[in-house]
């Protein structure tokens, strides 16, 4: 890790399923580690989406066994290290916590555990120090596992789609964010903003109409529109980074975009 920056956490969350939290979260990795960064992706999502997307082994499940989910349990206490699988080594690296299938219980079983909402900051804690970057893909949910993201992260970022109904799946989120924030955060997290995810080009009129709303949105500024593309599925089958996979598509620009946006904040 470069010694001039601090790791920062960042939570890619939105409760409306399907809207490019894992596809973001992928393509934001290969940027930043395509910049010479080393990015710890977690896969907080029970789906195993970004270890299905990385193509990288789901975690072992079982008493005693070292995963994610023992994590959040308080049952493995040690380093993230210790979950850590290595994807690639392009200028710099990603790493995977990678799903388990276990996973599927944590909801049921990190509600009854004490701290409750704070099992992966303090999981999370052993990665400061040791990765530039933490990105979390977390579920299509407002439960125990997205208050853990939003309490573990140093920032949000929100992949959204020009649609109505993501206007409205934010009138959700922020509240959610701003009580996570009121109760169980010392500093507040910080909202990096918008990724618009799965553009149609040309914009159709409700399309356009949905970007002047987001617009208007205070201090939720639109980070980068990703457009549809077929380059996002194809990288996803290969298990690759788009912005390693298609290094000259508009696709891998906005992750480059969306890493400087980053990289300005953790200086
Ligand atoms: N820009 C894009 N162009 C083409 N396909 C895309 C694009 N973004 C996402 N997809 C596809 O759309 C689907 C949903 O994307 P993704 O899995 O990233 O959403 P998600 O918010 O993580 O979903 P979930 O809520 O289930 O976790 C995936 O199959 C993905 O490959
Ligand atoms: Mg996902």
């Amino acid at each position: 890790m470069d010694a001039s920056t601090t790791t920062r956490i960042t939570a890619v969350t939105n409760q409306k399923g399907g809207v490019g939290k894992t596809v973001t979260t992928i393509g934001l990795a290969g940027a930043l580690a395509e910049a010479g960064r080393s990015v710890l992706v977690v896969d907080l999502d029970p789906q195993g989406h970004a270890t299905d997307g990385l193509k990288v082994p789901q975690a072992p499940s079982g008493n005693g066994v070292p995963n994610l989910y023992r994590a959040l349990i308080g049952e493995f206490t040690g380093p993230v290290a210790d979950l850590a699988v290595t994807h690639s080594q392009p200028a710099g690296r990603i790493d995977v916590v990678p799903n388990a299938f276990e996973m599927f219980m944590a909801v049921r079983d990190v509600d009854k555990v004490k701290a409750r909402e704070q099992r992966l900051a303090k999981l999370l804690n052993s990665a400061r120090g040791v990765w530039d970057y933490v990105l979390i893909d977390s579920p299509p949910s407002l439960d125990i596992l997205t208050d853990n993201a939003l309490t573990a992260a140093d920032g949000v970022l929100i992949p959204v789609e020009a649609e109505d109904s993501s206007l409205k799946a934010l009138e959700l989120l922020l509240p959610q964010v701003a009580s996570v924030d009121a109760d169980l955060r010392i500093k507040p997290l910080e909202l990096h903003g918008l990724v618009v995810n799965r553009l149609r080009r040309p914009p159709s009129l409700l399309a356009q109409s949905v970007l002047k709303e987001f617009a208007t949105l205070d201090g939720l500024p639109v980070l980068a529109t990703v457009p549809l593309g077929v380059v996002i599925t194809e990288a996803w089958r290969y298990g690759r980074t788009v912005v390693d996979y298609a290094p000259e598509s508009e696709h891998a620009s906005a992750y480059r975009s969306i890493a400087e946006t980053l990289e300005g904040v953790a200086r």
